[in-house]
């Protein structure tokens, strides 16, 4: 079990941010990455439908041998049957939540993040249970805008310019509450200027793993670095060319058919949430 990989997943890009953190901390694990982009965009999608693909998702993973999966996706972490897999699964939420409690000096707490996750009221719920408050705004163009390979163009500037538009001037904190923004991250921190920390959940949760690898004794005991396999459900070359845009990232990668995820859950039915 320390040998298999670690299975990720995320509805295209966005969760190569948590991947790399990953990597980083963890440089001797193998990976795998399920970038859903066939049926990219999960955050304006209904949470029944959503909470279905993290199951198929997952038990896809599972059927591949992980040992541990991570949602690095914050919609899909907000509605998954985290009890769906007979190995740990986390999700993102709550390392955001700590990273942004953190550095908050007492002002208001930011969120940016799908439309499914501010509905969700996940990171409003936490943060206010810690004393927070908090400011949550739903961008909904923000994740297509990163799948496109646009972050660095002008029009991510409009885009921050006008989901920030209705901040509150005492904001102290902004969590990043979606993994495809944090390639968004410089564009967004020159916006609002240095009085205010842009906080992403990606380290966060790479030592979450890293805490939950050590103390399942679930860690590699390898001495090389890993490798990594990407499975895309949609196509192959836009990812490619996303991920390089983004920053790059290494690994094999191979098409995954839709009907080959609902496949191994017509086989594993016990890894579908129950309704
Ligand atoms: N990266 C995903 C998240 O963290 C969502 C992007 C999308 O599919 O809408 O919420």
């Amino acid at each position: 079990m320390r040998s298999s990989p670690i299975g990720v997943f995320d509805s295209g890009v966005g969760g190569l941010t948590v991947l790399r953190a990953m990597r980083e901390l963890l440089p001797f694990e193998d990976f795998i990455y399920l970038a859903d982009t066939a049926r990219f965009p999960y955050g304006r999608k209904p949470r029944e439908m959503i909470r279905h693909f993290a199951a198929e998702n997952a038990a896809f993973l599972e059927s591949m041998g992980a040992k541990l999966i991570v949602i690095a996706c914050n919609t899909a972490s907000t509605c998954a049957d985290f009890s769906s897999a007979s190995v740990p699964m986390l999700g993102v939420i709550e390392p955001g939540v700590l990273a942004a409690s953190a550095a908050s000096n007492g002002g208001v707490v930011g969120v940016l993040a799908t439309r499914g996750t501010i509905a969700s009221g996940a990171y409003q719920s936490r943060l206010e249970a810690r004393g927070h408050e908090v400011w949550a705004q739903s961008c909904p163009m923000l994740a297509p805008l990163v799948e496109e390979g646009l972050a660095d163009e002008k029009e991510a500037q409009l885009l921050i310019e006008h989901y920030l538009q209705t901040r509150p001037k005492n904001m102290d904190a902004l969590i990043l509450g979606c993994t495809h923004y944090p390639v968004l991250k410089s564009a967004i921190a020159a916006h609002l200027g240095d009085t205010i920390q842009v906080v992403d959940s990606a380290f966060a949760t790479a030592n979450v793993v890293a805490r939950e690898l050590e103390s399942q004794n679930l860690g590699s005991s390898k001495q090389q670095f890993g490798t990594i396999q990407h499975f895309i459900t949609g196509d192959i070359q836009s990812y490619q060319h996303t991920a390089n845009v983004i920053g790059g990232v290494d690994g094999q990668m191979q098409h995954l058919e839709i009907d080959a995820l609902s496949g191994v859950t017509a086989n594993t039915p016990h890894l579908l949430p129950k309704v």
